[in-house]
Order: structure tokens, then sequence, then C-alpha cells
């Protein structure tokens, strides 16, 4: 009997990372430098203990947890997030500070993206966002029946001036009022590492606003890692930018700064977006899991998310060190490539010469798996409309594996790339030759 599957379900299928994790579970030796996973031997176990004891220590509390909870979330949560949200902030928002009733928990912070897109976009409508993006957004755009539109960003984030140009050109093309959402990962970017400088931040909410004609146009600011910075300062959110607090939206989460397990992510709206969010989310299961987001209020009350993210950091800070200072030592004799530096996040994006592919289907992808190491082929973290795909580029984290590892797989993977270049005569590599960074 054929099933019948609805549009959405087909829209929802071909995501070409679910192979590739199958793939690196498949071969426990492979050295994976794609998975974008947190480090599972810095996961805090004895934090999460003692706010569980926490949680437990009176019957009526426990009781409360394990009741359903309100479809927005714990609400003592809420008021943690957002005192954090407002205090690092501070000294810079331009507009009115959010209320409580603006912060809504979701499980993980996909949940939240998901919820946005599908309240604000109809199939067919458009979201802008740079090229390349963070590729699972992309399957939910897809699943939505949308479309993704790629904007050329360079080390300081998306360029506002292409931003424009896109806009005018839609706007041209009749399909302005299409445009629903831009979308940004402004800390430490998933997957290109880059961190959007604050002139850029300030000129996208300017454009957004301005450019809000046919039909609001959002931002979502994704920060994800806002906690994971290792060097430099940390700098001012997009709201911080928007001046009456309409526009942008902030997706966050504590899945890369505390555990993923837990599934707590939250969103900071404008107060438009509460209402048809919380009725989406009500319809689909009554609010995230309440039990989890007590454990979660306690680790933020009792001081434990910040030990452990001060922790992290460390670790993180040395791994990030162990593959950039591994692609200094194999890669730099390689002509034509070149890495961009981040100052924060899990991820290193990679820049091969032109001709030398790395998709899946090709040959330095295979040659890679026969040295033992996996990547995430970069052509996977583009809009299919937009800037052209770049089909030399590859997206590499150093999250999971130790120091050590990470160094093996960076010499696998340059002892991969040389060998394809050998094997094509226009990239034998000459002594001459040095590497650029990105
Ligand atoms: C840019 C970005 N946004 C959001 C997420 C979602 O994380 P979660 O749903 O675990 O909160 C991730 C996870 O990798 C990410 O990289």
């Amino acid at each position: 009997m054929n099933t019948h599957l609805s549009q959405r379900a087909h829209w929802a299928g071909g995501q070409p990372i679910s192979d590739l994790m199958s793939r690196a579970l498949a071969n426990p030796r492979l050295i994976s430098l794609a998975a974008g996973f947190v480090d599972q031997q810095t996961l805090p176990v004895e934090a999460t203990r003692r706010a569980l004891d926490a949680v437990f220590a009176q019957v009526s509390e426990a009781q409360a947890s394990l009741q359903y909870g309100a479809t927005p979330g714990f609400a003592p949560l809420r008021q943690e997030i957002l005192g954090r949200v407002l205090a690092a902030d501070a000294p810079f928002a331009l507009g009115p500070a959010p209320t409580l009733e603006q912060v809504v928990l979701t499980a993980g912070s996909n949940q939240l993206l998901h919820l946005i897109a599908e309240s604000v976009m109809d199939p067919g409508d458009i979201v802008l966002c740079t090229s390349p993006t963070y590729l699972v957004f992309l399957g939910t755009v897809q699943h939505l029946g949308g479309r993704a539109i790629g904007v050329a960003m360079d080390d300081h984030g998306m360029i506002p001036e292409a931003l424009e140009d896109a806009l005018r050109r839609l706007e041209k093309a009749g399909e302005l009022p299409r445009v629903k959402l831009i979308y940004l990962v402004p800390y430490y970017d998933n997957p290109s590492g880059v961190t959007t400088s604050l002139a850029r931040r300030a000129a996208i909410v300017e454009l957004a606003r301005r450019w809000s004609k046919a039909g609001k146009i959002h931002v979502i600011e994704d920060a994800a890692y806002r906690e994971l910075r290792y060097e430099g300062e940390d700098i001012p959110s997009i709201r911080a930018a928007d001046p009456d607090g309409q526009t942008v939206i902030v997706a966050g989460t504590f899945s890369k700064s505390f555990s993923p397990g837990l599934r707590v992510g939250w969103g900071v709206l404008p107060a438009h977006l509460v209402g048809p969010v919380c009725d989406l989310k009500g319809n689909i299961d009554f609010g995230s899991p309440n039990f989890n987001q007590h454990l979660m209020a306690k680790v933020l009350e009792q001081g434990l998310h910040e030990q452990h993210v001060a922790a992290i950091r460390a670790s993180y800070r040395l791994k990030m060190h162990s593959m950039l200072d591994a692609a200094e030592e194999y890669w730099s004799r390689l002509p034509g490539v070149a890495w961009r530096r981040p100052q924060g996040g899990l991820y290193v994006w990679a820049t091969l010469p032109e001709d030398l592919h790395t998709g899946s289907d090709g040959p330095l992808f295979d040659r890679a798996l026969e040295e033992g190491v996996l990547y995430v082929p970069g052509e996977f973290c583009y809009p299919a409309e937009g800037e052209a795909v770049c089909k030399n580029t590859m997206r590499l984290s150093f999250g999971v594996q130790s120091p050590e590892r990470i160094r093996q797989g960076m010499a696998a993977l340059a002892r991969a790339i040389e060998h394809c270049m050998s094997s094509c005569t226009s990239h034998a590599p000459r002594a001459a030759d040095v590497s650029s960074k990105v």
C-alpha cells in the first residue's frame, strides 16, 4: 500500500548531514572533525548532580518539576535568562528593555528557530542569510517550503551593501513582500567562524527596518556560541542595536555552554511574536520539558553555569589552538590552502584551491576517509540561491576530539589534500608558494 506523505515530509527529506554522521558512527576509529558536538569529557556531571539535589531538596519543588509546565516555560528560569541578556548588553542597548513575557523557553534553540520561521513564513517566502550559513537552519527553511537566499559575507560578517543589493533585486522582481527574515549567527559563526562587527550589526538592523516596506522583515540573531569566546572582548548583541525592540529576535541555548542533552533553548522575542510562537508551541508540546527547566534554573541560580563556562572556555581554547597550530604546521606548505582564525565557537573554516572539491562524492572526501578523518563539506552550508556555492571549502570542528587527535586529524587531512593535489598536475605543491589566511 502506498503511504501518502505530506508535502512537508518531502521537503524535510534528504538532509546530507545524516549520511555524514552515520559514516562517522559506523567507524569509531575515524577522527571526526565533522560533528559540531560539544566535548563529552567536559560535560558537567557534578554540577548537574548538585542542581538535581537542589531541585529535590524540597518535595514540593520536586513535585512541581515533575508536573506539566507553562507553554512559555518555567518563569524563574526565564527571569534568570532575562537578567543575563540585559546585563550582557546593559550599557549599549538602544531600545526598551524586554520584559519577562518576551522570553520563551524551547527544546533547544533549534525548536525556537523552527517556531519563528513557521510563525512568519508561508511556502515560497524568503530568508536572507550569510553564504555559508548554519546548515540545520537551511533544512528548517526547506522543510517549510521557504527559500533561503545567500548574501555575501567577509571576515566582518554579512556585507550590508550586498544585503541591500539583494533586497533591491527582490523588490525589482516584485518579491520584496516575500522576504520575512534575515538570519545571522553573529558570534563565532557556524560554519565560518566569523564574528559580525559592531558596525555591521547596526547596519543590518537599519536595513531590515528600512526595507520593511511591504511587510515586516525580522532579524534572527542566533547567539548559540556567545559564551564560547576564547580571545578578544564580547561585543553587544544585534538586539542592542534595535531602537524599538520590534525587529530583532534573539535565539539562545544552553547546549554549547552547559549541556545539549538537557535541550534547553530560549528566545527573546519582539512582543508581537510571543502570542503566535506560543500558540504554535502549545499545539506541538504544551511547553518544553519542565523538569529540565527547573534543573537549569538551579544551575544558574547557584552559579554553576559560570563555573562551567570558565572551565570549558579554557579547554576549548586549547583545542582551537591545537587545530590552528596543526594547520600552520601541516597545511601552510600546501599552495592555495587557507583557513580562518576564529575568536571562539567550535569551528574553523578552510578554503582549498578552487578546483579541489571537498564534496562527499569527490576524491578528496574518499581519500580523507582512507586517511581516517572526516570533515563537513562546505557545500552543505550554502543556500540554494544567491551567492555561488564554493565547493572547495570545508568546516572543521575542534569541539569533540582531544588536542592530540585534532593534530593527528589535521595531519591526515594534509596528506589527503596533498595526495589529491599531486594527482592533478596544476596542484603539484611548489616550494615558493606560501599559504594565506582567509
Ligand atoms: C548556529 C547554531 N544555532 C543553533 C544550534 C542549536 O542548538 P540546540 O538546538 O542544541 O540549542 C546550533 C547547534 O549546533 C548551532 O550551531
